[in-house]
């Protein structure tokens, strides 16, 4: 939520003109026939590297510029004051950049679109069944039981499991820590992704994720209907992928429904699904892709929230003396306690900042717009670079640095728009809320149990492959407290 002494300091855009120019005006780089700037893209380390080709573009054309690969163009935005202009200027119906080989397999089989794909007054409806009661922290909160029961099997398993305190691709544990917790969250469902030896239809359901999440990339830049009429191994793939995950949901919001038909519903998801006016078809899309944009970038976060206290022992020792004055040692950790630990939001806050997981998210202008010294046409692509804004040093003293103290000084001057890992407006995250209050509670209980420590020193490097990840096994070691 937007403070408004915030708001009006965000307005101050020294960037704004009295005369608009047009698109054709706003700077970018080389853009030669047919293939814009993708030679140049792929120079510069190609698109595993273009978080940082495009903090290069920032730098040297400034807020604003035009980027155009292929036949792909897009606008990318990376200042405060142009943030909160599309903000403001948003209509009811914000779009996305559309997932074809999402909309291809629903098509396909006549399943329904889910949030991440639905646009209009479809995607309102859809948005306002959930809305109300997963943005809500006072409703969020009453998940914690479920988010504990998770948490206490994730950490037993760093006990059991490490090798000298090192875990051996930790990333994939995370990543079956956040299906655990979501799964639970959902459907009701414990998979035992957790246990030591973990069931069929467990690992078959997050290897239908990972193949769905790895297959569809490539029919984003190559034509999502040349795959389908040539019966490619990738268009094979991301189908039988699809029909793995809708069936496994299904099952279970069937069976989740069913419970509800004999008795009240006894939690957030029962709650949403008993009122709304969804039909099942609808049910399933919304649902299963809560579970799809959950999974990975909860799991990614929490990489990086490890990793940055790895390498920020005084901040860490900050955060613990901060969980041991706020939890008694008999005591879990719970959403109450969070409430009362300041320091802790704030490490988390700036581990997003520093290493945020989504890099950039988009829009597709619904109505000509003018964003700063531009009119920008109906239709244009916007990137929202989060990462970009995060990393400038206009916007964050000392920006290379891990300080959550900067999120607590008295008299705040961040602008809220300087810092978008959940993206902005009425089509951000939904899940920001639950990721939060799971974040947070597993950074609790991480560190009360374990001290994280950097097995080296050397830089790391961040590669993009959808998110942003570390290119080795994070260097760290969990030291039993
Ligand atoms: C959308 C980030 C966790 C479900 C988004 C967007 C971002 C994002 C950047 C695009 C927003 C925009 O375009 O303005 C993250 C991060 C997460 C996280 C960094 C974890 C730290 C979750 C969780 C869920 C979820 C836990 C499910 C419960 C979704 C959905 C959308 C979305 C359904 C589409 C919303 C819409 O278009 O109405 N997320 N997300 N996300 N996220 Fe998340």
């Amino acid at each position: 939520v937007l403070e408004q002494k915030d708001a009006v300091e965000a307005a101050r855009c020294p960037h704004a003109a009295s005369t608009a120019h047009s698109l054709d005006a706003i700077p970018g780089p080389t853009n030669w026939p047919l293939v814009g700037s993708l030679v140049e893209l792929l120079r510069k380390g190609g698109l595993t590297r273009q978080h940082e080709a495009l903090v290069d573009y920032h730098k040297k054309f400034g807020k604003i510029f035009r980027l155009k690969l292929g036949s792909f163009e897009s606008v990318h935005i990376g200042a405060p004051c142009l943030l909160e202009a599309l903000y403001r200027k948003e209509g009811s119906y914000p779009q996305r950049l559309e997932i074809k080989p999402w909309t291809a397999y629903r098509d396909l089989r006549d399943e329904a679109y889910g949030l991440l794909i639905l646009e209009g007054k479809d995607w309102q409806r859809v948005r306002s069944a959930f809305q109300q009661k997963l943005m809500k922290p006072t409703e969020v909160v009453k998940l914690d039981r479920k988010i504990n029961q998770v948490l206490v099997d994730f950490v037993g398993r760093i006990g059991k499991i490490n090798v000298n305190g090192k875990i051996e691709d930790l990333y994939f544990e995370l990543n079956k820590w956040s299906f655990e917790t979501i799964c639970l969250v959902l459907y009701d469902k414990r998979f035992g992704l957790l246990q030591e030896k973990v069931n069929e239809e467990a690992m078959n359901f997050i290897t239908a994720v990972k193949t769905m999440m790895s297959t569809f990339g490539i029919m984003m830049v190559t034509p999502v209907e040349l795959h389908k009429s040539l019966n490619t191994k990738t268009w094979q793939d991301h189908t039988a992928a699809w029909d793995r995950i809708f069936s496994t949901a299904k099952v279970y919001i069937d069976k989740k429904l069913k419970r509800n038909a004999i008795r009240a519903p006894d939690d957030l998801i029962g709650d949403i699904l008993h009122h709304s006016c969804l039909s099942k078809k609808e049910l399933y899309a919304a649902i299963t892709e809560l579970q799809i944009g959950g999974v990975e970038t909860t799991a990614n976060s929490m990489l990086w929230a490890i990793f940055n206290l790895s390498r920020n022992p005084g901040a860490q020792r900050k955060l613990l003396k901060e969980i041991r004055e706020v939890v008694a040692p008999d005591q879990d950790p719970c959403g109450e306690h969070i409430k009362s630990m300041p320091y802790l939001k704030a490490c988390l806050k700036e581990s997003m900042r520093l290493s945020p997981s989504v890099p950039f998210t988009s829009r597709t202008l619904d109505k000509d717009t003018v964003l700063g010294d531009y009119a920008i046409p109906k239709g244009t692509v916007l990137m929202i670079n989060s990462h970009a804004l995060g990393s400038n040093e206009e916007y964050f003293d000392d920006g290379k640095q891990f300080k959550p103290e900067r999120w607590l000084r008295e008299n705040l001057t961040i602008n809220p728009f300087a810092h978008v890992p959940f993206g902005i407006g009425k089509r951000m995250c939904i899940g920001r809320r639950l990721a939060e209050l799971q974040l947070q509670l597993a950074m609790c209980w991480l560190v009360r149990d374990y001290e994280i420590v950097a097995t080296d020193n050397e830089p790391l490097d961040v590669i993009h492959s959808g998110l942003l990840v570390p290119n080795r096994e994070l260097p760290v070691a969990f030291i039993k407290r």
